[in-house]
């Protein structure tokens, strides 16, 4: 009676174990498992794939930094910059040949996001711009705004001018990251309208909504720049493309708050295309001709 007694306490004793150890087991399990799976779903849930697969980092930030918080070693290159960009006539004047200043089309010295804005331009380039021509850096888009937007003279790229305006577009870059693709950069390739420009429907746009600050020729005033003649940009320019032209309006026209339909800047962009303006002469060849070539299997 006795000893079967102690066999049976024994079994019991035995499964009591074997079942705290198993727990035990399992409860260790738990915790490593959700120790390495909760920050690997943070992670996961933190980047984007895209539509080949690849890991996108994130979205970028619009976040441009303040100019005098730049380090101290770039501060004053960074405040050179800047003062090109809103004062193009006193600190650039050999290179420039009409009224503009760079921060007529980049708005806040390019620092702003309603406009064709600049930050994060550092992360963008050097970049291709066409794969069978050319490759640019932000030095030979740069001369090309210089000859074609401020109808002028493209600064070498050992200028201090074009060093300052490399150091100020990286400054304002900063935290944008590397290929990320800003979505605020550049402007859409057009309206995505069918209509077909109205000339003199554009005339009277004109006269209604832009003469009162660009003025009444379109020569520009004290308040706005010229839009056409001597004193604006030439008509090898990105602003003479009529979508171009267009989209800007459409997007920061009036500046004091964008009123038009679509059809409207497409209009009164037609209407200023067709006005006489400066032509575009080439003072240094801004296509760099490809001379090595891969063959296709080897850029796949
Ligand atoms: C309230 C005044 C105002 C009105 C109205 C206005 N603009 Fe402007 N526009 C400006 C100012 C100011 C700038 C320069 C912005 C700067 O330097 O920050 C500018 C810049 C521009 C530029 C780029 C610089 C240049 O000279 O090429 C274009 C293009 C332009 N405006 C087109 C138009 C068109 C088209 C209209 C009419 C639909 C229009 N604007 C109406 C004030 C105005
Ligand atoms: C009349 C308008 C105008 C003026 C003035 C102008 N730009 Fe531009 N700029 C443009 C346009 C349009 C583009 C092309 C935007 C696009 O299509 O992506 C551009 C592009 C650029 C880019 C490349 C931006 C990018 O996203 O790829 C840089 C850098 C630049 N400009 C610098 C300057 C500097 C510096 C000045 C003054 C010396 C200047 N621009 C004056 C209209 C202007």
């Amino acid at each position: 009676m006795c000893s079967t007694g102690v066999t049976m306490n024994n079994k019991k004793l035995y499964f009591s174990l074997t079942l705290i150890v198993l727990l035990l087991a399992f409860g260790a399990w738990l915790a490593i498992f959700f120790q390495w799976t909760v920050p690997q779903a943070r992670i996961a849930t933190s980047v984007t794939s895209n539509s080949s697969g690849h890991v996108a980092a994130l979205e970028p930030l619009f976040n441009p930094p303040a100019l005098e918080d730049a380090p101290k070693s770039i501060r004053e290159q960074v405040m050179i910059g800047y003062k090109i960009m809103t004062e193009t006539q006193k600190y650039a004047s050999e290179y420039v040949g009409n009224d503009l200043a760079c921060t007529n089309c980049h708005f806040e010295g390019g620092r702003s996001k309603d406009t064709l804005s600049l930050v994060g331009v550092g992360a963008k380039y050097p970049a291709y711009r066409n794969r069978r021509e050319y490759t640019a850096d932000l030095a030979l888009r740069t001369q090309g705004c210089f000859e074609r937007s401020m109808n002028g003279k493209a600064p070498a790229p050992n200028s201090q001018i074009m060093q300052s305006l490399l150091v100020y577009y990286q400054w304002i870059s900063k935290g944008v990251p590397i290929y990320s693709n800003p979505p605020w950069l550049g402007v859409p390739h057009d309206l995505g309208i069918d209509s077909k420009a109205d000339v003199a429907a554009g005339k009277k746009i004109y006269a209604d909504v832009c003469s009162r600050c660009h003025g009444d020729d379109g020569h520009g005033t004290l308040i706005a720049p010229a839009l056409w003649g001597d004193k604006s940009f030439n008509d090898g320019a990105g602003m003479h493309r009529l979508r171009t032209f267009s989209v800007f309006t459409w997007r920061f026209m009036p500046k004091s708050g964008p009123i038009l339909t679509k059809e409207q800047a497409l209009n009164v962009a037609a209407y200023a295309h067709e006005q006489p303006r400066p032509k575009y002469m080439a003072t240094h060849p801004n296509k760099i001709k490809r001379v090595i070539k891969l063959p296709v299997e080897a850029i796949k």
